[in-house]
């Protein structure tokens, strides 16, 4: 709080013009065997929390109820290194191997199986990576005649041998990972890549014409590759493929706090920008099909601190710390923006993971030597994952621009409305002044009679850099918000600065 007038912010509904259906998929996270988000994370025999197969407790409980609908895997990264047949079979028999993508040892003592049941167990759908970086389609093809066919084939018979007699239930496949990044093992032209996710898709669906398939995008909207990599990508795989991805990661630069309060701006253009993209090249090869966006990776991470903790030289350990910053309130609006971003292009964004569950730029702590903990980035998914469910709606934001330094300027309010499925409604609000609170006033046409304040909260407090630690797990959490209220079918409620808001009216 300053003694600073409010900013004043009208925002508009409109019901009757829905952006379209928020995917269950939109709410998907990501697993990577990097550093300790799956040993030392989710999976840890020796831990006091664990379960008989070696899966925290404590971590299980905290993804469920984070909400995380989806779950991408193995990489990332890791998987253009990726022999999926070594994570198969007898755990004593699978081999020790380089994870190149991370300088570190990798033990295959979790693979498929034991993922796919970890899911099963959170309550997640399986999104399977296959290798495209240093393997091609017939590994691709193998892997998938693996988990998912359903008998009487050398791949398919060798599940079954190792334990599982249904297929995997994997509908949604990534044609690899990031492929136009140099530090990708087996990095690509466009030209080259684009032809080779055409020939594994082609192939892909002759084992099964229903997957669903999603082509590398560039690996992200600063790439010098980005906008020519989509282009020439689809003109080779459009119409073999389902979804393009999309890769956003948000870090404060030069301690720049004002443009990184506004990431969701450059999420937004982004965004934008991919999807003008993939429809100039449908209506160029004149194709009837319009892609999704699978933004399969997405955080805010402080991926500058990275290179300090990645082990080099002689050092290969296996599961050494990496990218477990503590998460401060700034983050946590921020990862709360981004998500209102994704519901905004409910229309396109088909499928989204945070960028990752456990540990490694993580919502969930997993020490080794205590309980799983809830960083403050936890918050603005666990909620908005719980009760953004059902149609999108446009909000139209008339809010003053703030200074948002490097971007420029940014309207300092962004806001996503979601009619509920119960005929309720929920209003995400983030309020990006550093210093001024905001008065907003969300007009609803056609809010129902009768339709009362059934929930407002807000994360929010005196220093915007204030983190959730191990010491003190709760510092950055939802509070009540009591200014919120319904007068005359309008919503107010006063944003302080720097905060995310859910409201939830209804009847
Ligand atoms: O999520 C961490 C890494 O970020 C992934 O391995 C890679 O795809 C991206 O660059």
């Amino acid at each position: 709080m300053t003694d600073r007038a409010p900013l004043v912010a009208r925002l508009e509904v409109d019901a009757a013009h829905p952006i379209g259906r928020v995917h269950d998929r939109v709410f998907g996270g990501f697993v990577e065997h990097m550093g300790r988000g799956v040993y030392g994370g989710l999976f840890d025999p020796e831990h006091p929390s664990a379960d008989a197969e070696g899966f925290r407790r404590d971590v299980l409980d905290l993804v469920r109820e984070l909400g995380i609908t989806m779950v991408r895997y193995p990489g990332g990264n890791f998987v253009s290194g990726y022999r999926w047949e070594d994570g198969v079979g007898p755990i004593e028999q699978r081999p020790r191997r380089l994870n190149l993508a991370w300088h570190s040892v990798e033990s295959n003592r979790v693979g498929l199986h034991e993922f796919a049941r970890w899911a099963e167990l959170v309550g997640a759908e399986l999104m399977l990576a296959a290798n495209l970086g240093t393997r091609g389609v017939l590994e691709a093809l193998d892997l998938a005649e693996y988990a998912l066919h359903p008998a009487g084939t050398a791949r398919a018979d060798e599940r079954r041998a190792n334990g599982r007699e249904e297929p995997f239930p994997v509908r949604l496949w990534c044609l690899g990972n990031e492929m136009d990044g140099p530090w990708q093992l087996g990095q690509q032209t466009a030209d080259e890549y684009g032809r080779l996710a055409s020939r594994t898709a082609k192939a892909l669906r002759q084992l099964d014409p229903a997957l669903e398939l999603v082509a590398c995008g560039s690996s992200g909207p600063l790439m010098p590759t980005f906008g020519s990599w989509e282009r020439t990508v689809l003109r080779h795989a459009y119409d073999d493929v389902d979804l393009l991805s999309a890769h956003f990661y948000a870090e404060p630069v030069d301690g720049d706090l004002a443009a990184f309060l506004a990431s969701g701006v450059a999420l937004d253009r982004y965004l934008d920008d991919v999807i003008g993209i993939v429809d100039a090249v449908r209506d160029e090869l004149g194709s009837v099909r319009t892609l999704g966006i699978s933004v399969d990776e997405w955080n805010v991470w402080y991926q500058s601190r990275m290179a300090a903790s990645l082990p080099t030289g002689d050092n290969w350990p296996e599961a050494p710390a990496l990218s477990e910053d503590d998460y401060c309130l700034a983050d946590a609006v921020v990862v709360g923006d981004l998500l209102i971003s994704l519901l905004r292009r409910a229309d396109r964004v088909t499928a989204a993971c945070l960028a990752q569950v456990v540990n490694v730029i993580a919502p969930i702590a997993a020490p080794a030597d205590a309980l799983a903990w809830r960083r403050a980035t936890f918050h603005p998914f666990a909620l908005t994952a719980r009760h953004a469910r059902g149609e999108s709606l446009p909000v139209a934001v008339d809010a003053p621009f703030i200074a948002a330094g490097s971007l420029g300027e940014a309207p300092a309010v962004s806001a996503a409305a979601v009619r509920t499925d119960d005929g309720g409604l929920t209003v995400l609000l983030v309020n990006r002044d550093l210093e001024r609170e905001v008065d907003a006033t969300v007009v609803v046409a056609g809010l129902a009679p009768g339709a009362r304040v059934l929930e407002a909260v807000s994360l929010s407090g005196p220093d915007p850099l204030d983190a959730s630690t191990i010491d003190a797990p709760d510092r950055v959490s939802p509070c009540g918000n009591t200014s919120t209220r319904v007068e005359a079918g309008v919503v107010r409620v006063t944003l302080p600065a720097v905060s995310w808001s859910l409201v939830r009216v209804g009847r």
